[in-house]
């Protein structure tokens, strides 16, 4: 007997085939249910429904729960990054937070709570990335975890560290991390292996192998510069971090590079273009999801991908001009 269902990744389409009908998504389980619509009265014939067929996929692994879930009256947004601390232990020339000249900061959880709730009211987010800063120096982390979860139960959730005060971390940090079933992402620096090795323990003893991404920091890119001499359009089109939204005080900003060069501007007494950000509070997700999707100043900084330079990671001295390629 055929196969009902066959999932394949192709040019980053998902392309589902059922009893021969191909059907393409692109990110989107709007895209699926109204695909399966289309083509109900076949289905029918076979006395399959919709809903039988997204749970026989989620069953089968080829769709995630977060796709199986998607409220297609929602707007959606694949990749959003938040901080916790705006702050940071470590020193990182070129940080493109910019936390190596950030004051201290730690965010108010009940301010978070509110922006989440806010969010989860417009949106769907595939992925979810708590970071910093680094978010371990927060006492509070856990309240985040546990806030992010309750109103995201189906994204995925990572807590973004450079590792270093994971093995000295809290069993409520621990606990919310098992409760809650979120990964832990870890940034690998120069200089941080024996802190590097604990943490990993830690996550070992105490964790359901609960470790994500693991990113070997030993370059760091460069990808600005100091005079406005690129085109926002023809920058943003080729930018990579362009949906790396990120939530910023109530608002969403295109990416960490623009929504905190404000912290740049003011260590460094500059005026370089900030992006002030879309106030998720008085828009709808469409007008959100528009102004995410066209440039803005701070782009006319920024390199194309392919003119990126990737160099060696180095503790910061705090050079204004350490970030731009042109100086
Ligand atoms: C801003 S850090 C915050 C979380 C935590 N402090 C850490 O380092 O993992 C998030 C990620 O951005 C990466 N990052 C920061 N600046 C970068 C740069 N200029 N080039 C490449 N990656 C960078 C870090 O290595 C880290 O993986
Ligand atoms: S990259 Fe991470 S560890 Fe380095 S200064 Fe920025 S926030 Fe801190
Ligand atoms: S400022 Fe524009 S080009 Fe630069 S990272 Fe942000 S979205 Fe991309």
């Amino acid at each position: 007997m055929n196969r009902l269902f066959n999932v394949t990744n192709k040019d980053y389409h998902k392309v589902i085939s059922i009893l021969g009908i191909k059907i393409k998504i692109r990110d989107s389980a709007k895209e699926i249910n109204t695909q399966l619509k289309s083509i109900s009265s076949k289905l029918n014939k076979y006395n399959l429904n919709t809903e039988r067929i997204i749970n026989k996929l989620y069953s089968e692994g080829k769709i995630s729960k977060f796709e199986q879930s998607r409220d297609p009256a929602k707007g959606y947004i694949k990749y959003l990054e938040t901080h916790i601390t705006d702050h940071c232990n470590l020193n990182c020339t070129y940080c493109c937070h910019y936390c190596n000249v950030t004051e201290k900061k730690f965010i108010n959880v009940e301010d978070f709570r509110r922006d989440i709730k806010e969010l989860s009211r417009k949106f769907d987010i595939k992925l979810i990335r708590l970071m910093g800063g680094e978010p371990l120096l927060h006492p509070e982390v856990h309240k985040f975890i546990y806030i992010t979860k309750e109103y995201f139960p189906n994204s995925e959730i990572m807590l973004v560290t450079n590792g270093i005060l994971l093995a000295e971390a809290s069993e409520e940090f621990w606990k919310a991390v098992r409760d809650t079933n979120i990964k832990i992402d870890m940034s690998k620096y120069p200089g941080v292996d024996k802190k590097f090795g604990e943490a990993l323990d830690a996550i070992g003893k105490n964790t359901n192998h609960q470790l994500g991404w693991i990113w070997i920091a030993s370059k760091f890119s460069k990808s600005m510069t100091f005079e406005p001499v690129n085109n926002i359009q023809e920058t943003f089109d080729k930018c990579p971090y362009k949906r790396c939204v990120n939530l910023i005080n109530g608002k969403l900003t295109h990416c960490p590079t623009a929504g905190y060069m404000k912290n740049y501007n003011k260590y460094f007494n500059e005026n370089l273009p900030e992006e002030e950000g879309i106030d998720i509070y008085t828009h709808s997700a469409q007008e959100i999801m528009e102004y995410l999707r066209a440039p803005i100043p701070t782009c006319a900084h920024c390199l194309p991908k392919d003119k990126t330079k990737w160099v060696e990671w180095a503790g910061s001295t705090k050079d204004k001009y350490a970030w731009f390629v042109d100086k």
